[in-house]
């Protein structure tokens, strides 16, 4: 039995959400009152009942199961690409880019690409989520091209980031290897949308899908996380494991006994006396990215000018990244002494996998010798622990989700909860969290201004639009 399988040990790994310092008996009156969540019970128990009508439109809530299916085939992927190159590169952007970065931070060393070959744990990693000129031409200073496999991802098969990173390394490819350029290339896309399917099926490229139903920046659990995590010998399975653990707390009606209906019943709250920003706060380098994963799916989900019927609402509330302790450097002065218009999530580790001490010295520096005999681990978890407190003195809502531990079964909760959380969030405010008319609008002016074919309307709205005057550029 994998550990991941005994149930003791799912126990000792489960996550947790300590919401006491949102709550009027911590923060006082700007708070919210425990009635205040008993009162809109009816509320929670509509919004619970609508999220499992949909599930079955939910399709990446099946991803902990239905992606066990390919685990093997992965796994064999990985093999090849561990065996026969130096450099993985994925080429992908938004959600193709930000679970891959997130949970490879998380989870493998912190300094991954920096060790030697021999200590690292499968071939140097570079996720490419943007098409800065000066940052795809430094790649090739880094990368030796013919030791170098892509993993193309782009669920629509035509975004221009991902499309333009394709044509730049696979003509470099071809340059250095020829016709073992299919060798180098793994594409993640839909099995039919877009031009990627048509690429790889006319090269014959190894291919895994995005499963339908499953959008962007809910498809962390399918081939588009999965394989990148593979490469990195991040175990994948437990990785499922962990997220079908937090499908059970997470599909529990009773908003008291799930984590992330009550985490989006506290933000929805929250939003309703003008929190209008949430700010996730990691204390952990390893978690550092799930602040930009999870500043995706809470902002492209919930950012929705109409609800459901139709009606304008500007929902949405604003993610902002930060990170302890680093941040307590330069944000926290705002969190604590300014306005009441955010919500503060602290991202905990119980048992960070290193423990390092603070030597002895200076004895006679007491400000610098009381650090003596302490670990960092006991610095970091104390200024975390002394950040809310003066977070919450000022009287500033917050609440913390404590992992036992970082490893690939708490990611794949976390992932998890985060998702439906979201789901949860959306259903309260009677939007549709799964689609991104905001950022469809952006691609589709881009194809016009490049001239892409079909998008004439779309040329002749954007030269119709107020031209720049000069007087309004200083
Ligand atoms: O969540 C989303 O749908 C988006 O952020 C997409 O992930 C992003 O636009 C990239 O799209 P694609 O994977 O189709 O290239």
């Amino acid at each position: 039995m994998k550990r991941w399988e005994d149930k003791a040990w799912q126990s000792s790994m489960r996550i947790r959400l300590d919401f006491n310092n949102m709550l009027t008996s911590h923060v006082g009156s700007r708070g919210i009152a425990p009635n205040e969540i008993a009162e809109k019970s009816a509320l929670w128990e509509a919004a619970a009942r609508g999220v499992a009508a949909k599930r079955d439109q939910m399709k990446w809530r099946e991803l902990p199961y239905t992606q066990n299916e390919i685990v093997k085939e992965l796994q064999e992927t990985a093999a090849y690409i561990r065996a026969n190159f130096d450099t993985f590169v994925v080429l992908g952007i938004g959600g193709s880019a930000l679970g891959p970065i997130a949970v490879q931070q998380a989870l493998s060393h912190l300094r991954h690409n920096d060790l030697p070959a021999a200590k690292r744990n499968g071939p140097k990693l570079y996720v490419e989520d943007n098409i800065d000129p000066e940052r795809l031409a430094s790649l090739f200073d880094v990368i030796d091209i013919k030791r170098t496999a892509f993993n193309v991802i782009t669920k629509s098969g035509s975004t221009s980031e991902t499309m333009s990173q394709l044509l730049l390394f696979t003509s470099a490819l071809r340059e250095a290897v020829g016709e073992n350029w299919t060798k180098h290339v793994v594409a993640t896309t839909d099995h039919r949308a877009g031009n990627l399917i048509t690429i790889a099926r006319e090269n014959g490229l190894r291919t895994f899908f995005v499963p339908d139903g499953v959008g962007g920046r809910f498809s962390e659990l399918c081939p588009v996380g999965l394989l990148c995590a593979a490469v990195c010998g991040i175990d994948i399975e437990e990785l499922l494991g962990g997220a079908a653990y937090m499908d059970a707390l997470a599909s529990e009606p009773n908003i008291w006994e799930n984590p992330a209906y009550m985490a989006a019943a506290l933000e929805y709250i929250a939003m309703g006396k003008g929190c209008n920003i949430g700010v996730l706060m990691p204390y952990a380098d390893s978690l550092k990215y799930m602040a930009d994963w999870y500043a995706q799916l809470w902002a492209e989900s919930l950012g929705k000018s109409r609800n459901e019927e139709g009606a304008l609402i500007y929902a949405g509330q604003t993610p902002v990244k930060a990170l302890g302790v680093t941040d307590q450097h330069s944000q926290v002065q705002l969190y604590t002494e300014g306005p009441f218009d955010k919500v503060l999530t602290f991202l905990g580790v119980e048992r960070y996998r290193k423990e390092l001490a603070i030597p002895h010295a200076y004895d006679h520096l007491a400000d610098v010798a009381f650090l003596s005999g302490h670990t960092f681990n006991e610095l970091i978890q104390s200024e975390q622990r002394a950040t809310e407190y003066a977070v919450t003195k000022s009287g500033h809502l917050n609440k913390t989700i404590t992992l036992p531990e970082v490893n690939a079964f708490t990611i794949g909760e976390l992932l998890y909860m985060f998702e439906v959380q979201t789901a949860f969030a959306g259903e309260l405010l009677h939007i549709n969290a799964f689609d991104q008319p905001g950022v469809e609008e952006g691609k589709n002016a881009t194809y016009a201004l490049l001239g892409k074919q079909g998008y004439d309307a779309k040329r002749q709205e954007l030269s119709a639009a107020p031209a720049k005057e000069a007087a309004n550029t200083i």
